[in-house]
């Protein structure tokens, strides 16, 4: 039995790990749970799963969740050690026995807990990817240490390991993820600024939690991959190229030195990485509902991305060139863009601005531990936010 504990159980990558373990009862226990602040779902989570330990993000969520669960007329189990913080996230990686943690909080919330995974050396199934974004030169240097291994949950590099099955990093000569384009893959530049969050929260291939749908909408998703490819696998940003396949089947292609080039395909369904870095090395079958059907794949096309459109994933690929901590600073900014942009503060356009001129306005450090990557975190959502309220809706309808 595989002792399991997920960060950010009640987001979406949390839920469908939850399904996903549901179906992989007989070998997946859930030890532990912990979550921001839907109290609700991790109520009906822990009746469900009967965790050990729950964790929330502060006191008096915790003390409403407890009053809540011991409410319900369905509950029977033991209650189980309820927490909230940072502490609590740090139970949740310390729980004795753990087989695998699974790292699916947003944004940099979910470093301190992923990277005290890593330094004991545990499995972490990894979706967090701003972890990497932020930190990974810290991340994979202590997981060398440790003995710690990262399976990746993001479905792009999630296919990248399945095509390294193929051949030996070494023997790679270019990684191309695939990226869906979002929504607003073929609409003019000239009508961006009237995109409301409405729309930019309207997936067309994907169902994700609200900063990563924005973010694939400016393609700083699929910066934020590249930066992640680069440290999960080691390879250099000049072999990371990304491709747009709306159809959203094929996640990614690895060419080999002799020109080969192995592709991973799978319906747009993050139940299918998460099942893979669940049961992995080994395979599981998996339900018939989740295979493609091959008589309705009619095509599958390919572009270039338009980086002129989307800037803000060449300013990943910039972020990753100057190095140190520019990724850090380029997630924080991002962050406070996306807030300010779904709280209508901002435009759709302002996006690629604020990034930018934050990343350009703030000045770059080392951070040589999480404390110091989240002190830096916290000084550029100060600015982020700061210039935001200076300049409102600056280049906005
Ligand atoms: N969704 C996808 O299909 C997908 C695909 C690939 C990669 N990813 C990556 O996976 C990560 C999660 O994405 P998501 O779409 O699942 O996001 P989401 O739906 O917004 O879920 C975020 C999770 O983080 C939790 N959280 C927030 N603050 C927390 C805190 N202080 N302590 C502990 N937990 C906290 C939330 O809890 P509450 O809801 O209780 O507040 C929620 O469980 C992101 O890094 C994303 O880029 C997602």
């Amino acid at each position: 039995m595989k002792r399991i504990s997920i960060l950010g159980s009640t987001g979406s990558v949390g839920r469908n790990t939850l399904q996903v373990v549901r179906e992989m009862r007989e070998e997946c226990d859930v030890v532990a749970l912990a979550a921001g602040s839907n109290v609700e779902e991790l109520v009906h989570q822990t009746v469900v799963f009967q965790p050990e330990l729950v964790s929330l993000a502060n006191q008096t969520l915790r003390d409403e969740f407890l009053k809540k669960l011991t409410a319900r007329s369905d509950w029977n189990g033991s209650t189980p050690e309820a927490l909230y913080g940072s502490e609590g996230n740090l139970a949740a990686v310390s729980i004795g026995d753990l087989d695998i943690v699974v790292s699916a909080t947003v944004g940099v919330k979910g470093l301190e807990a992923t990277f005290d995974a890593v330094k004991r050396g545990k499995r972490v199934a990894l979706a967090n990817k701003e972890v990497l974004v932020a930190a990974g030169a810290l991340v994979m240097t202590t997981a060398r240490d440790s003995g710690a291994e990262l399976l990746p949950v993001d479905s792009e590099h999630n296919g990248v390991h399945q095509c390294l099955h193929s051949g030996s990093s070494e023997e790679v000569s270019r990684l191309i993820l695939t990226a869906s384009g979002g929504p607003f893959r073929t609409l003019p530049k000239s009508e961006f600024n009237a995109i409301t969050p409405r729309q930019a929260l309207n997936h067309p291939t994907w169902k994700m939690g609200p900063r990563i749908t924005i973010d694939s909408s400016t393609l700083m998703n699929k910066g934020f991959e590249v930066i992640e490819a680069r440290w999960l696998f080691d390879f250099l940003p000049e072999q990371i190229e990304i491709v747009v396949h709306p159809q959203s089947i094929v996640h990614a292609l690895l060419e080999f030195q002799d020109g080969s080039v192995v592709a991973q395909l799978s319906p747009p369904d993050m139940k299918l990485p998460i099942r893979y870095a669940l049961s992995y090395p080994r395979r599981q079958p998996g339900p018939q509902d989740r295979r493609l059907q091959w008589d309705c794949v009619r095509q599958l096309d390919f572009e270039p991305p338009d980086r002129e459109r989307f800037p803000l994933l060449e300013l990943a690929y910039e972020a990753l060139r100057i190095g140190g901590a520019a990724g850090c600073v380029l997630n924080a900014a991002d962050e406070v863009a996306v807030e300010a942009f779904l709280d209508d503060k901002i435009g759709f356009s302002d996006l690629p601005r604020v990034v930018s001129d934050v990343m350009d306005n703030v000045g770059l450090r080392q951070a040589n531990s999480p404390r110091e990557v989240l002190d830096l975190d916290r000084e550029v959502r100060r600015v982020a936010w700061d210039y935001v309220q200076r300049r409102p809706k600056m280049f906005t309808v």
